[in-house]
């Protein structure tokens, strides 16, 4: 993990309120999938924005965000040659165990985004599905990138593209076709992982969820980041997340 001062090389709209910057680090970094960065936005807003890491490819990285409020708006000004500091990689990531051969991604919202950075690490090795879902065809975007999984089924919230469901509904009616996974990924907002807890433990599949909470730090050390565990314990997302086994977790 390294505090880079990263140079914006580009900064663009790709969907409705979403945008995706992309960093020069002056280095390579080394970034595992599912990993994020704390964003900072200047020195008016003291905290930074995590987000996170879509594609790493050399002395470049990628993030996509939406815009939320301030932090969000504020960065989506900021044109090439700006100079912001960016924390990363922060957290876990995601991992896929080597018998695992079948991986089955399941993302909604601003969810989509950690999900590509695994569609591009495990592509080449692993059969991939991607169940991904939209609020509507102005919000779809990083579709040529799930496009290079073995099957591809996006969904909208309102129909307006592809089959009128969410991605949990997506995932639950191919699975009744026997297409079962022998691990799931996921990541979107907590009522959808919520649905694919209920769904992965009916069905006694092995299911990774990404979270996301309010952060400060990002590293582990201010405690504003705390989940709840089924066993009754506490997690830091930051540090020991943002990827956690959907068992362990209380959603
Ligand atoms: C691990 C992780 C990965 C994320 N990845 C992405 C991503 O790839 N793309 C994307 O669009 N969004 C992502 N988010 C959500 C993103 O952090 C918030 O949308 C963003 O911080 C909002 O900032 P703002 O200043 O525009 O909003 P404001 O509401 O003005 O923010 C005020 C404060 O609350 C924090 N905050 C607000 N909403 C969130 C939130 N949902 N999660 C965490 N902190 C929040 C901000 O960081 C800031 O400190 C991620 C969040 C986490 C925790
Ligand atoms: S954000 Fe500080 S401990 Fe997680």
């Amino acid at each position: 993990m390294k505090d880079y001062v990263a140079t914006i090389i580009k900064n663009e709209q790709i969907a409705e309120n979403v945008y995706a910057v992309t960093f020069d680090l002056g280095e390579e970094a080394k970034v595992r999938c599912g990993q994020f960065g704390n964003i900072s936005v200047g020195e008016t807003h003291l905290l930074r924005r995590p987000i996170a890491i879509c594609k790493a490819e050399g002395n470049e990285v990628t993030f996509c965000y939406q815009i939320k409020g301030e932090g969000t708006q504020k960065l989506k000004t900021m044109g090439a040659g700006t100079k912001l500091n960016v924390l990363m990689p922060l957290g876990n990531g995601f991992y896929v165990e080597e018998e695992e051969k079948k991986v089955a991604l399941v993302g909604g919202g601003v969810g989509v985004f950690p999900l590509i950075s695994v569609l591009r690490a495990y592509a080449s090795t692993k059969e991939i599905s991607a169940y991904i879902g939209y609020r509507n065809k102005a919000a779809v975007c990083g579709v040529e990138e799930f496009a290079k999984a073995q099957k591809f089924l996006l969904v909208t919230d309102d129909g307006s593209y592809g089959s009128q469901m969410n991605a949990v509904q997506a995932f639950e009616a191919d699975l009744a076709k026997g297409n079962r996974p022998d691990v799931v990924l996921a990541c979107g907002p907590t009522p959808m992982l919520r649905a694919l807890k209920t769904l992965v433990e009916r069905e006694n599949l092995n299911c990774y969820v990404s979270l996301e909470e309010r952060m400060g730090c990002g590293i582990g050390a201010c405690l504003v980041c705390v989940c709840n565990m089924t066993d009754g314990k506490r997690a830091r997302v930051c540090k020991d997340g943002p990827v956690f086994n959907s068992r362990d977790v209380s959603l």
